[in-house]
């Protein structure tokens, strides 16, 4: 169904609802308008006619006049109710609430087939780069090969800070909460788990792959240490938190998100501040790199803008990968990560889980560390991982099919 008026009924007036409000003000091609909009903070004073207003969702769900409902708040549980029902009722929904649609792509994606209706969500990831339509629709007859980016404002903002100004990180947080770049609950952000939510999407819309986010590894950047930055630097190398999807050569897929030491010359070290960069790699069209604001209130609106745009050409996912590929899963048993471990004094790597350690050094004053490859299943169920003081960096290579380790012959 086209929808060529759009009455929207916008849940959340924070960050990117008010920025959404100031871009649509100034969108006047776009044929559409914001009906009513719902909150949940009573006290707060707000910048357009309390009328607008109403603290009860069914005032946007039951109205027959609001035809699209955007979802911009913050809470994930009430997104995925809100979201539930707007499709059942039919009304197209926006959503940016990459928490919500991580935890319940499979139903949601169902809920769209029986309906019919539409739940777009460009702005879920990546905000301004048009990433979801482009690996729905334009790879579709390429060979897509992996997808690897910095899709986390927040916490590139964050090591840019730490890197390039020398901001303690304590310091670059507090800014990027500021300036609305991170999530009301940082952890979300630090602990790299926004940036697997994000993935979750990547993987369903590059190769068809509706995975759950538990399903992934996700290390943040908490646990990158003095001598993880030091390594980086003697090497000449920058530390970014990367997010990959690779096909493997025998089948499967491998998926991870980490910490990753990226070399000078790669499209990734030159992403900056809240930026956002995502490097397609398929087998006819070669690397392809998207940069751009990845947070804040406009870049995020403007997403949120597109979507709306593609509503009224009657646009929806097809999820076209899923039905094409529906042999492709993820397995970690079948990939492996070279990865730089350091440690301190509380815990330490096994050296066992590691199919081959390639340096080992260990300073009373200057920390320990090893480097060694090790299959990223493997990894991801190492308990050293969140043991105290350990912190994992993943070298300058990417996930890669892991090689069999021939039998001894006794
Ligand atoms: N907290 C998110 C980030 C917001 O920093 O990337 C945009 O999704």
């Amino acid at each position: 169904m086209t929808r060529t008026n759009l009455h929207i009924g916008l849940f959340g007036f924070g960050v990117v609802g008010q920025g959404l409000h100031a871009v649509l003000e100034r969108t006047p091609g776009l044929r559409a308008r914001i009906g009513r909009i719902a909150v949940k903070n009573r006290q707060k004073h707000r910048s357009l006619p309390a009328g607008l207003f109403t603290f009860d969702k069914n005032d946007l769900l039951a109205d027959p006049d609001l035809t699209v409902i955007v979802e911009l708040i913050d809470d994930a549980d009430e997104a995925y109710l809100i979201v539930k029902e707007a499709l059942w009722r039919g009304k197209a929904v926006v959503t940016a609430n990459k928490k919500m649609l991580a935890e319940h792509l499979p139903e949601l994606i169902e809920i769209q087939r029986q309906t019919g209706t539409p739940l777009l969500y460009e702005a879920a990831a990546c905000a301004s780069l048009p990433v979801i339509r482009n690996l729905e629709e334009y790879y579709d007859t390429d060979l897509l090969e992996s997808v690897e980016g910095i899709i986390n404002g927040s916490t590139n903002y964050i090591l840019t800070a730490m890197s390039r100004d020398g901001q303690p990180y304590a310091a670059a947080l507090a800014r990027a909460q500021e300036l609305g770049f991170a999530e009301s609950n940082p952890a979300l952000d630090v602990e790299g788990f926004d940036a697997r939510n994000k993935l979750v999407l990547l993987l369903a819309h590059a190769f068809g792959a509706v995975v759950a986010p538990t399903d992934l590894l996700a290390v943040g950047i908490t646990g990158i240490s003095e001598r993880a930055t030091a390594y980086a630097r003697e090497q000449g190398l920058i530390i970014k938190l990367v997010a990959e999807a690779r096909r493997l050569p025998g089948g499967g897929l491998a998926a991870a998100v980490l910490p990753t030491l990226v070399r000078p010359g790669h499209e990734l070290a030159g992403v900056h501040d809240e930026f956002n960069g995502l490097v397609m790699q398929s087998g006819f069209a070669d690397r392809q790199f998207f940069l751009g604001r990845g947070a804040g209130a406009f870049p995020t609106a403007s997403a949120v803008l597109s979507d709306l745009s593609a509503l009224t050409y009657g646009y929806r996912y097809a999820y076209k990968k899923i039905h094409q590929h529906a042999h492709l899963a993820l397995a970690p048993d079948a990939a492996e990560v070279d990865v730089l471990v350091t440690f301190g004094t509380e815990a330490a790597p096994d050296k066992a889980d590691f199919s081959a350690v390639h340096e080992e050094l260990r300073s009373a004053t200057r920390g320990n560390y090893l480097t060694g490859t090790i299959g990223l299943g493997q990894l991801a169920r190492a308990a050293w991982l969140r043991a105290p003081g350990v912190g994992v960096v993943r070298l300058a290579a990417p996930l890669r099919a892991a090689v069999a380790v021939p039998e001894l012959v006794a």
